[in-house]
């Protein structure tokens, strides 16, 4: 390691420099997939550590006032929840692909579980106990990425850049790709492109490789599609189409929704960034023919992928439409029983929350992938009249710090 020797604990330092290498006492961890330390009172967010840990970390940024950023280069004591990673290509200066290789996957839910929980605490006011769950099919954490876009090295072999960084590293052999994708790429070489984009379903075995011109869009095989299997329905998808990455999601998503809204006949449901359909495939099915369901859905390809799959289901009213304020007061006429919503990492906003929550559904079911957008979401549903009466966490994407929630809100 190139680092300038370690300047342990410098009474009052308060200039540091990328490269520096400072002794830290490690704290808890933090939303993103680093440990909290202090320097002389400054928070650093450290990399490849863990809780309880004593380390030597060099400083990654400086540039923040009030905090700064480090990678553990050393550990002088260590936590039990370390483990050797089982990645090659884990650790400092190395891939930025995965958060938490050094830890045991058990010690990695729990983290993931305070996360939740503090952001919770923090930005909504809500004390809420959390377990993350684990999900069939990757117990050691490992093989079930079935989404992957790479970038190349110079010989047009598949990478993935390092942590922060557009360092670039060869990645063939990712150990958290599924499978399928690995065997997709391995020993080949991509020419006169900037990425590639592979989607493989578990369910069909189908596996679809788009190599990405930077200065155009993904140049998919206009006649490919991908197959997902889910509940006995095949989802039939464009290949660039959002789609949960880990093969047990759908199943585990759908069935903590609908456990949650309990969608009855009859019922209005909305679909919320709705993607190609999976969760209003179901709720059509609980509702029935005397039900409604009415998806909104951004992505126009999404939507043609959701209208293949879902044609034989006339109680679904499928909108290529953005989620807004002015697109759910459209909605009043005919209300809401139940809705889910699944928005981007950066949530619903505050806007689009108090106009859902104005048409008065019964239940809602958030599915969030991000712990601090979605608490800040439940802080405007709380101000609504609604109050969280259920939460529950998956572990979607083991090895790195992302966390799956359901949160259910009911009517005070
Ligand atoms: C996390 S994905 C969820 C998709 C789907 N619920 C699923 O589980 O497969 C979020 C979806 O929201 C869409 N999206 C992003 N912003 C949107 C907006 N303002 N209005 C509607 N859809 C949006 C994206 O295209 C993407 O399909």
């Amino acid at each position: 390691m190139s680092a300038r020797p370690p300047r342990p604990g410098a009474p009052g330092r308060d200039t540091g420099r990328p490269g520096d290498v400072v002794e830290l006492e490690v704290g808890p961890v933090a939303h993103g997939g680093t440990c909290v330390a202090r320097d002389n009172g400054r928070v650093v967010f450290v990399r490849h550590a863990l809780p309880g840990e004593r380390v030597r970390a060099r400083l990654t940024d400086t540039s923040h006032a009030r905090y700064w950023r480090a990678d553990a280069v050393e550990v002088l004591r260590a936590s039990t929840d370390r483990v050797d990673p089982p990645c090659p290509h884990a650790g400092a200066g190395r891939c930025g692909g995965c958060d938490w290789q050094h830890a045991s996957v058990a010690a990695q839910r729990r983290f993931k579980a305070e996360v939740v929980r503090e952001q919770l605490h923090r930005l909504a006011g809500l004390d809420h106990p959390v377990e993350v769950e684990a999900l069939d099919g990757a117990p050691e954490g490992l093989g079930w990425r079935t989404r992957m876009r790479y970038t190349l090295t110079e010989r047009g072999e598949v990478a993935l850049r390092g942590s922060r960084s557009h360092e670039v590293v060869p990645a063939a052999d990712c150990r958290i790709a599924h499978p399928l994708v690995r065997a997709a790429v391995a020993g080949r070489r991509f020419e006169g492109v900037d990425a590639v984009e592979v989607a493989a379903s578990v369910s069909s075995g189908t596996v679809v490789v788009t190599p990405v011109a930077a200065d155009a869009d993904a140049d998919a095989d206009a006649e490919a599609e991908v197959v997902e299997s889910v509940r006995g329905r095949r989802f039939r998808l464009d290949p660039g189409v959002f789609w949960q990455v880990h093969p047990g999601a759908p199943d585990a998503l759908v069935d903590a929704v609908l456990t949650g809204l309990t969608p009855r006949a009859g019922e209005t449901a909305l679909d919320l960034y709705a993607g190609a359909g999976l969760f209003a495939a179901s709720l059509a099915e609980a509702v029935g023919p005397g039900g409604r369901v009415v998806a909104m859905e951004s992505d126009p390809q999404a939507v043609a992928s959701a209208a293949r799959s879902l044609a034989d289901l006339p109680q679904v009213s499928l909108r290529g439409v953005r989620v807004s304020p002015a697109s759910l007061r459209g909605l009043a006429g005919a209300g809401a029983d139940v809705v889910v919503l699944d928005p981007p990492r950066a949530g619903a906003g505050a806007a689009v929350m108090r106009a859902l929550l104005a048409l008065r559904p019964r239940a809602v079911a958030y599915v969030s992938c991000d712990p601090a957008s979605l608490a800040r979401d439940l802080a405007v549903a709380v101000t609504q009249g609604y109050s969280l009466v259920g939460l529950r966490a998956f572990d979607l994407f083991p090895m790195t710090a992302h966390v799956e929630c359901v949160a259910l809100l009911e009517e005070r």
